[in-house]
């Protein structure tokens, strides 16, 4: 399948001409200035030799053009040629591509805070936040505050929150303020409309990966009453899926619509989720393979941030550190 993107709008170009320039590995240890200007060279090389699809002769048979698969997209316009696309896989390919857009937001992905079951060592389950679990919500809404719903300047951003329907991520989430702000339309800028901050949305995709028959077991529980399940989980984790459970590929498959879903928002996004859950959509975006994915490291206390462009930037803030739960523990009992 070819895919043909064209954007002419000078401004966006000029702006991705710099961040890849400064973001790409071809420049590294090279000024940004001086990166830029040879990464501009380059695509007026590229323009010189660039040959674009013809769509204007698809219905005449021996065109050679006629018989690929191919889309053409013009973002910008919202104007997309899809031509020949027959197929599962190529249809989603269309409907993902089409749901892209031009402007990039930040990401930021979260665990929920330490629940009783982390405590506990047991998985799965839906159990509250114990009192370090709520002193990590209570220092992510101020995150929040700092980062995510106002710009540089201090003024307010629209922005969003999405949450699994567990309990541990809806109380995770329980600090965070929904401000009311009033936006001017994008499509018209004399109409403005009301928008609640970070108004928390409840999604089911974003429920921890589902352990059937061993929810609620620790993993020495696990090993001592399933042992071939557990050894059938480790010679194979990507695949493996829990007797009337989940497999990481089952989690892949109902992640797609979120993926579709934070590609076609233009805010800012905190995803209060689960490990599973999040090491998934964090190995897609880095670009990591499937079998990795299932052994990344998703911290408690953390919020990662990734913001996508030519080349994602990705950064990790731990926001609450052991030492100082021990100190809040201390000073709670004191
Ligand atoms: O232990 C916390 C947890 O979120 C469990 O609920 C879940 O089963 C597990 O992590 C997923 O991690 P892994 O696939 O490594 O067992």
């Amino acid at each position: 399948m070819w895919i043909e993107v064209t954007n002419d709008d000078e401004s966006f170009l000029m702006s991705q001409y710099r961040l890849t320039a400064m973001s790409s590995p071809d420049y590294q240890g090279m000024c940004n200035d001086e990166a830029e200007r040879d990464y501009r060279k380059r695509v007026e090389i590229f323009r010189t030799i660039f040959e674009p699809i013809d769509s204007s002769l698809i219905s005449t048979p021996d065109h050679k053009e006629s018989s690929w698969t191919y889309m053409k997209c013009d973002h910008a316009r919202q104007h997309f040629i899809v031509h020949n696309v027959k197929g599962y896989l190529f249809q989603k390919v269309v409907n993902f591509i089409m749901n892209l857009r031009t402007t990039s937001h930040p990401f930021y992905l979260s665990r929920h805070g330490q629940s009783e079951y982390n405590d506990l060592g047991r998985i799965g389950g839906d159990s509250g936040l114990t009192e370090h679990g709520l002193a990590y919500a209570r220092r992510l809404a101020d995150f929040v505050d700092r980062n995510i719903v106002k710009d540089k300047e201090g003024k307010h951003v629209p922005s969003r929150l999405w949450t699994s329907t567990m309990r541990r991520t809806k109380e995770t989430a329980q600090f965070i303020p929904q401000e009311k702000i009033i936006i001017k339309a994008e499509s018209d800028p004399t109409v403005e409309y009301e928008w609640v901050q970070m108004r928390p949305r409840a999604w089911h995709h974003l429920d921890e990966l589902f352990a059937g028959s061993c929810d609620g077991m620790t993993y020495e529980e696990i090993e001592a009453e399933f042992p071939d399940e557990w050894e059938r989980r480790n010679v194979d984790k990507l695949a493996y899926r829990y007797p009337r459970g989940e497999s990481y590929l089952d989690v892949i498959a109902r992640l797609e619509p979120i993926i579709i879903e934070m590609e076609r928002h233009r805010e800012p996004l905190l995803i209060i989720a689960h490990q599973a859950i999040l090491r998934i959509i964090y190995a897609f975006y880095l670009g990591k393979t499937r079998a990795e994915a299932p052994y990344l490291s998703i911290p408690l206390n953390t919020v990662i941030e990734l913001n996508p462009g030519p080349i994602i930037v990705h950064e990790m803030v731990s926001i609450l550190h052991d030492f100082e739960w021990f100190i809040s523990f201390m000073f709670i009992f004191l």
